[in-house]
Formats: structure tokens, sequence, C-alpha cells
């Protein structure tokens, strides 16, 4: 692959290489987000099995569901301060050596203690993977590139999902629950693989001083030869304006507090807006809407995969011409009102013969407006918004917001429906899609086609965040 990359001499044909380059670079940092998928979406189809296995209390099965929350939210935080220290490659290397080593002890775990160490490994890993992937590719990406390369994580993340999905329901004839969770070693090796063969993220070589290596990497990833020089003159230059405040001290610094306010913002809502509940209790939501059969539930929660995965490719075909604030007003005003449709629905026409499909359809065109707004834009805006010095760090911290808000409504979602039934339940998630819409409307920027360099130094010269998107 290299030597052809390098060999592809007349104009086109070089471009279709660099193109080639950077798809392959994105698509093997995103196994990141399909090994996140799988681990968060399998663990519901082997619990089943895990009871009778291990004989486990409510507790229990509340901490092997759980553990995976944790590690991540925990991981997060130290997670970025190695991707900035040791680099963007060794970190998703030893990462997917991680994931390998968790799926093979949890596909072998003697007893429930073991399967709980093993979930928290794979936990840790998913924490850091979630943020180090696209940091990753977005560090690689064009400009005019970016909003659709990075977002090849979020639907790996969907896949990961769908695909779990369906390996439970293969299994769970056999009740083979080792297979289900052994089988996440696989996209691990060829993660490791990948990371073994692909380069470094250009912008943390030319943090670390290693000029010549990131122009040979660039000079793979870039169309423009041209324009290769003005980018690492970019890139030094902004690495200059950054010095004085090294490390977390940088976080004190003026130009972070909006892009910190609106990462962490983004963060906490594109949890509290409630797609988890939907996404890892499904069946319980249709079977409350009518559908009693468990194959109903079945194939309503592979519905709400498939609509996922479709919806973010949609997504991911038009997020650099339509921009990102278009899909994220788009994405939560859909969100909010979909959920009114299922909140009002419970509360007025629940006897209704009629009612669960509007319970149906109304949870799949949530799904859809999840998928195509806040599912991919919270990680490609956090990937875009930071300086280069901390971005890892600062990815970091807005990632731990988003597994500890994921923590916390997984907690509090099965109490919530207890207490005020689903209608009002869903009543309060369409609430908060409203406040996202605003905090969306007031405070984030269009990114689209902007390089990082110059998203730097739009904080840097507190450019008012309405000019952005004129400014290209
Ligand atoms: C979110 C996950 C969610 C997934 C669903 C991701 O962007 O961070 O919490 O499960 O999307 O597609």
């Amino acid at each position: 692959m290299t030597q052809s990359l390098h060999a592809g001499s007349a104009g086109s044909a070089a471009g279709k290489n660099t193109r080639s380059f950077t798809t392959i670079v994105a698509a093997t940092a995103a196994l990141g987000g399909l090994l996140f998928g799988y681990d968060t979406g399998v663990i519901s189809g082997a619990l089943l099995f895990l009871k009778d296995a291990f004989g486990l209390s409510t507790a229990m099965e509340g901490m092997v569901t759980s553990a995976v929350l944790a590690g991540a939210a925990v991981a997060a935080i130290f997670g970025g301060w190695l991707a900035d220290r040791f680099g963007r490659r060794p970190v998703m290397l030893a990462l997917a050596l991680l994931f390998v080593a968790g799926a093979l002890l949890s596909a072998t775990a003697p007893g429930v203690e073991v399967l709980i160490v093993a979930r928290v490994l794979i936990g840790v890993c998913i924490g850091v993977v979630s943020f180090v992937a696209p940091l990753y590719i977005a560090e690689l990406a064009p400009p005019e590139r970016r909003g659709a390369l990075v977002s090849l994580n979020q639907l790996a993340i969907t896949i990961g999902i769908l695909v779990s999905y369906v390996v439970d329901t293969v299994f769970a004839h056999s009740g083979a629950w080792r297979w289900m969770l052994g089988l996440g070693a696989v996209p691990g090796l060829v993660l490791a693989w990948g990371m073994l063969v692909l380069p470094e993220s250009p912008r943390w070589l030319i943090k670390r001083g290693h000029r010549d290596e990131a122009r040979a990497v660039l000079l793979r990833a870039r169309e423009q030869g041209a324009g290769i020089d003005r980018e690492i003159a970019e890139i030094q230059e902004d690495l200059a304006l950054e010095r004085g405040a090294p490390g977390w001290k940088a976080f004190r610094a003026p130009a972070m507090r909006w892009p910190l306010m609106i990462g962490i913002g983004l963060a906490i809502l594109q949890q509290i807006t409630g797609i988890n509940t939907v996404i890892y209790y499904a069946p319980t939501i249709f079977q409350s809407a009518g559908f009693h059969s468990a194959l109903a539930a079945i194939l309503a929660t592979a519905g709400v995969g498939v609509v996922n995965v479709l919806l973010t490719i949609v997504a991911l075909r038009i997020i650099d011409r339509a921009g990102r604030r278009a899909l994220l007003l788009t994405g939560t005003a859909g969100m909010a009102v979909s959920l009114l449709v299922f909140a009002v629905g419970f509360a007025y026409g629940g006897a209704l013969p009629g009612f669960r499909w509007i319970a149906i359809l109304s949870v799949m065109a949530y799904v859809g407006f999840f998928a195509i707004g806040l599912g991919p834009i919270f990680w490609l805006l956090i990937s875009e918004i930071f300086p280069l010095g901390v971005r890892g760090r600062a990815m970091g911290v807005a990632t731990v917001a988003n597994w500890g808000f994921n923590l916390l409504v997984a907690l509090t979602f099965l109490q919530l429906l207890q207490a005020f039934g689903p209608g009002t339940t869903f009543l309060i998630y369409s609430g908060l899609s409203v406040a996202g819409w605003i905090f969306a409307f007031y405070l984030v920027p269009e990114t689209r086609g902007h390089s990082l360099e110059q998203i730097e130094r739009f904080w840097i010269e507190r450019r008012p965040i309405r000019e952005w998107a004129s400014d290209r």
C-alpha cells in the first residue's frame, strides 16, 4: 500500500491514492469505535445466561453492567495525558492489545469476580479509545473531509452495537455467553495490526519536534503537496502561541474557556437526552408500549440498531457540506419532537390500539435524529475545538463527562420509569433536548472546512461564533 501511494505520479492518481490512504487510516482507527459499540452492546444478551451461570444477584448484575461505564469514565481522565505524552499511535496500539486481553479474560472467566475485573479493563479501553480514535483521525484528515472521516468512528460504534445484537441473538439458543464476550478479541487484533503499520499523527509529531517525519506523513495524506509546508508552518505558529502554559495549566487560559464549556456541555447533553435508555432498554420500552412477544421485542431492538446505522451513514455523507451546526440543530429539534410525541402518546393514548405503532415510530425517529446530530457531532466537535498542546487531555475531560453521565442515566432510568412511567420519563428527555438545542444554537460554532489551526486562532482572537461560518 505504502509503495503504491508513493508511486502515484499523475495528479488524479495521486489524489485517489491520498484519498484512499486517509480513508484506510480512518477506517482502521474506527475499529476502536466498533469495539466501543460491540462491548457496550453485547452485555445485555450475555446477562441472561450469566445470571444462571454465576447465580448473580440483582446487585451483581448491575455491577457487571456498569463496570464498563465506570472503567470508561475513570480511564478517560488519564488517557488524554497518555495520548499527549506518548503519542496517539502507541496509545491506540496498547488499547487494542488490552481489548484482546479483556475479551479473552471475560470469555474464560471462572467466576464473577474475574468477569468484573475483565469488564473494568474493557471499560478502561473503551473510555480511552472513544476519544483517541477521533482525535487521531482528525489530526490526519484534510479539513474538507474531516467531518466524514472522523464520523466513520461513530458509524463503527453503531455497527458495533448492531453486530452485538446479532451475535447475542445467534448465540441465544445455545446460551454461549463466553463466545458473545470473546468475539470482541477479533476486531482488537485487527486494530493492533493496523496500528503497527499506520503512521503517527502528523500534528503530534510536529509538537514533539519531528518535522521531517510529519512531512512524510502529510505527503501521503494530502492531495496538494504544495500546501504541506504551509500547513506545517501554521501548526508550528499555533504551537508557539500556546507556549508558556504547558500541561494542565493551559486549561486556565482564557482561550480554553469556551471550547471546554462547549465540549463538556455537549458531552452531558449527548447522554442526558436519553439515547442509551433506548439503545440498551429498547425491549423494555417496546413491551411497555404493548409489544409483548419476545420476537417483537428483538425485532424492535434490531430496528433501532439498523436505523442508527443508516442515519449515521446519511450524516457522514452530508456533514462536510451541510456543516456541523445544521445537523446538530436539526437532530436535536427532531429528538425533542419525537420524544414529545412518544410521551404525549403514552399520557393520552396508551390504551388505544394504534398506539404501539406511534410508540415504535417515534422511538425510531428519535434514534434517527440522534444519529444525524448529537451522535456523530459531539465526537467530531471535541476532536476539532481544542488546541493541539492539550488536545488529548481536553478531549479526555469532555469524555469523562460523557461516560459519567452515561452511567448516571443508566443508573436512574429504571427508577424513573418505575416512579413516573414512560410518559413523564420521556417528557423529561424531550425537555432536555430542547435545552440542548438552545445550547447548540447560541454556543456551538461552525467548524466545517476550517483547519484545526484556524479554529485555534478563532478562539485566541475571540472571534464571535456567528462569524465562523463565513470566514473561510
Ligand atoms: C454515544 C453512545 C451511544 C452511541 C449510540 C455514541 O455517540 O456516545 O453513548 O451509545 O452513540 O449510537
